[in-house]
């Protein structure tokens, strides 16, 4: 079942205008990539903008994470190509993936060296970024001694402390409680709204996708299979879309296959 009964409820109102747009940020052109004989993306497409916030959504194994590191650049597509708007991106990985024997503030200086700021203006930097996270009394706190939420958060803020204008979001909420995904969400809101950046985000958690997202690709065998408004897709008749928003068995997306 929707996690979420009130489907009038918790959808983005600022939906981007068009003719604001301009370039896009992130645009991704029929792209795929095999590892070894398994077919993974087979001809995707998309573009995100500026302050848009994009889900891309599907079962596990579909090929989610893979589209962020060819974006990120950790793996190389076979054909297609992937055009990024700015150099300045972060990320937040499914793991928080913090340096343990580092304190929060030094995971932080870790993107900061590649600038030429110095140390005050890194120092001022890390504070602020913290403050924004609700974490200003952690800096010099171990990730090892942190909540699960306060782990997620340090990576947010390590992920955004270079003001990016692309953030991408690999599952930042699963395997968090209820009350700390929803204060990610609003988090993940809150940066998006401030930066400006376009982001993505991969989840399968119906809460993330429907708050955060203003628009969602539904992923399948390697292609995109629905697009469009988390709002869209909750009512949506599509059967792959519908299996996926109410999670049912009945369906093309078969369990045991993905
Ligand atoms: N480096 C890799 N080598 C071989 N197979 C991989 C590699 N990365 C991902 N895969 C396979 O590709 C498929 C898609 O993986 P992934 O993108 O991680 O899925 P998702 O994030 O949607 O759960 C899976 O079947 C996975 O096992
Ligand atoms: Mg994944």
């Amino acid at each position: 079942m929707a996690q979420n009964n009130n489907e009038t409820e918790g959808f983005r109102d600022d939906q981007p205008q068009s003719k604001e747009r301009g370039k896009a940020m992130i645009s991704v052109r029929d792209l795929y990539k095999s590892f070894g004989n398994q077919q993974v993306l087979k001809g995707i497409s998309f573009d995100v903008y500026a302050g848009e916030t994009l889900g891309i959504i599907g079962p596990s194994g579909c090929g989610k994470s893979t589209i962020l590191k060819l974006l990120c650049g950790l793996l190389i597509p076979d054909s297609g190509s992937v055009t990024l708007g700015s150099d300045r991106y972060g990320l937040v990985f499914q793991g928080s993936a913090l340096l343990n024997s580092l304190s929060v503030a030094e995971n932080l200086r870790l993107p900061l060296r590649l600038s030429k700021m110095s140390k005050e203006d890194e120092n001022a930097k890390i504070a602020q970024t913290l403050k924004l996270v609700g974490l200003e009394d952690f800096r010099n706190a171990f990730p090892g001694n942190l909540s699960g939420g306060q782990q997620k958060r340090t990576s947010f803020a390590r992920a955004i402390v270079n003001d990016p204008q692309i953030i991408l979001y690999d599952e930042p909420t699963t395997g968090l409680d209820p009350v700390m995904s929803t204060v990610i969400e609003d988090y993940m809101i809150t940066l998006e709204t401030q930066l400006h950046a376009a982001s993505i985000v991969v989840t399968h958690q119906y809460s993330t996708w429907t708050k955060t997202a203003h628009r969602i690709i539904l992923m399948h065998a390697g292609k995109i299979v629905w697009e469009g408004r988390p709002e869209e897709a909750v009512i949506s008749e599509n059967p792959f879309m519908k299996q996926f928003a109410h999670a049912t068995r009945e369906g093309p997306m078969l369990a045991g296959t993905v």
